[in-house]
């Protein structure tokens, strides 16, 4: 499946405003990889070009506040309120929590008190479903700016004692702002896809509603990624051009016009094959898997923003953006580059307001959790007909009405 923008539109457009990425401040390099497993430096850069990833260190580095590190930044560039958002997606395989969804936290913590909140899994294509999406609601009319984040701590789920998994994957988010335009400019086409029967070549096996957690999924380390790397290996280097080629056709765009393609970022040889097919030079194709390794669903979001500071992106550039993961999945965007490069920096006032704004939310934030919890201490159970019960009910109806529901 996929979307195309329309031929008569109706005058909507869906374009990318704002970016952001975060990464964690810890890096592990190959040598210290290799202090722990049998491998070396040589080894992970011949076979798959990674040569450091960062990652969390400690509780307080988690999915959602990688993910709204990246996000605050990506509405800074934008110039858009937290609450004027309509949606915020965050792509993960690395969720909070099953729920509360990972989006719906980083919701809060922004102070995007009118958007809808959800997470998407799609393995590694996430972030490229989500903006596939958001473009969709926003040509459709159903929002006027979507917040889509791709975030991921896969340093919590890999096996630190398997040589196979653990010199792949890094940690990192990445996020964009897809706002509202009249010019036939941004996401113009997009090919989503998935094969269910290849499920099983990159898999977290437990801590689902197949295998729930046990003393048995943990010891035989049920809860760490599983992947069978030449299986993946096959499907990426097929299913990369065929996306590209797919995505251009769709977005009615001939292969030799790409200025710039961003693939996800795995493994320099896959996307050397997949140059080799496209029949492109290697120079129109932007990697820096070197500096983070795999961050899945964060991946290309990442790289976009890499991509955008080293000025490798102009206004009118053709653009695809093409990813494959677990599902097994994958997704390629074309986007025409609707804003001018480089975008002018903001004026410093503007940025302190909007930093004040987040500093705001957070506070309000911890205001109204304690006031959840003052109010139902105060108003004892649900349901109860004694004075209490009878309060509550009142100021149950006076806040209703107040909010004017
Ligand atoms: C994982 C991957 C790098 C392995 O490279 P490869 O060239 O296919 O290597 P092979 O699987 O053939 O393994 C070759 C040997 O290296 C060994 N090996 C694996 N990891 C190693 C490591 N970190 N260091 C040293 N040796 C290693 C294997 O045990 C194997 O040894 P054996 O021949 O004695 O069994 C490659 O298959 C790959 O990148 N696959 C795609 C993974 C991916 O992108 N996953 C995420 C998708 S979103």
């Amino acid at each position: 499946m996929g979307s195309q923008a329309p031929k008569a539109p109706n005058g909507r457009y869906a374009q990318i405003t704002g970016w952001g990425m975060y990464v964690p401040e810890k890096v592990l390099t190959n040598t210290d990889l290799a202090r722990a497993v049998d491998t070396t430096d040589e080894w992970i850069v011949s076979r798959t070009g990674i040569k450091e990833r960062h990652i969390v260190a400690g509780e307080r580095e988690t999915t959602a506040t990688l993910a709204a590190r990246a996000a605050q930044e990506a509405l800074l560039v934008a110039d858009v309120a937290p609450g004027d958002l309509d949606l915020v997606i965050v792509a993960t395989v690395t969720p909070e929590y099953a729920f509360p969804s990972t989006a719906s936290l980083v919701q809060d913590a922004l102070g995007a008190d009118k958007a809808g909140a959800f997470d998407l899994s799609a393995g590694c294509s996430g972030f490229m479903y989500a903006l596939s999406l958001a473009a969709d609601v926003v040509r459709a009319g159903g929002a006027e700016h979507v917040l889509v984040i791709g975030a991921e701590t896969l340093s919590r789920i890999v096996d630190w004692t398997d040589r196979n998994t653990c010199v792949l994957f890094g940690d990192g988010a990445g996020a964009v702002v897809v706002s509202v335009c009249e010019a036939r400019c941004g996401v113009l086409a997009s090919v989503l896809g998935s094969d269910g029967s290849g499920g099983d070549v990159l898999i977290l096996p437990a801590g689902g509603s197949h295998a729930p957690a046990s003393h048995e999924t943990v010891s035989s380390g049920g809860h760490f990624a599983k992947m069978n790397g030449r299986e993946v290996f096959r499907f990426a280097t097929t299913i990369i051009p065929k996306a590209t080629e797919q995505v251009a056709q769709k977005a009615g765009w001939q292969i030799a016009d790409l200025a710039l393609v961003i693939p996800h970022q795995a493994n320099t040889r896959i996307i050397e094959s997949a140059v080799k097919r496209l029949n492109m030079p290697l120079e129109k194709f932007f990697i820096n898997l070197d500096r983070y390794g795999n961050t899945s669903s964060a991946s290309i979001p990442i790289a976009l923003c890499e991509a955008i500071r080293e000025q490798r992106i102009k206004g009118g550039d053709k653009l695809v953006l093409v990813g494959f993961g677990a599902g097994l999945t994958w997704a390629a965007v074309a986007i025409e580059w609707g804003i001018p490069m480089p975008v002018k920096p903001q004026r410093p006032e503007r940025r302190w307001f909007g930093r004040l704004r987040f500093a705001f939310a957070g506070v309000r934030s911890i205001f109204r959790r304690v006031e959840r919890h003052v109010y139902n201490w105060i108003m004892g159970p649900v349901g109860k007909d004694d004075w209490r019960g009878k309060l509550r009910k009142r100021t149950d109806a006076l806040r209703e009405r107040l909010r004017g529901k």
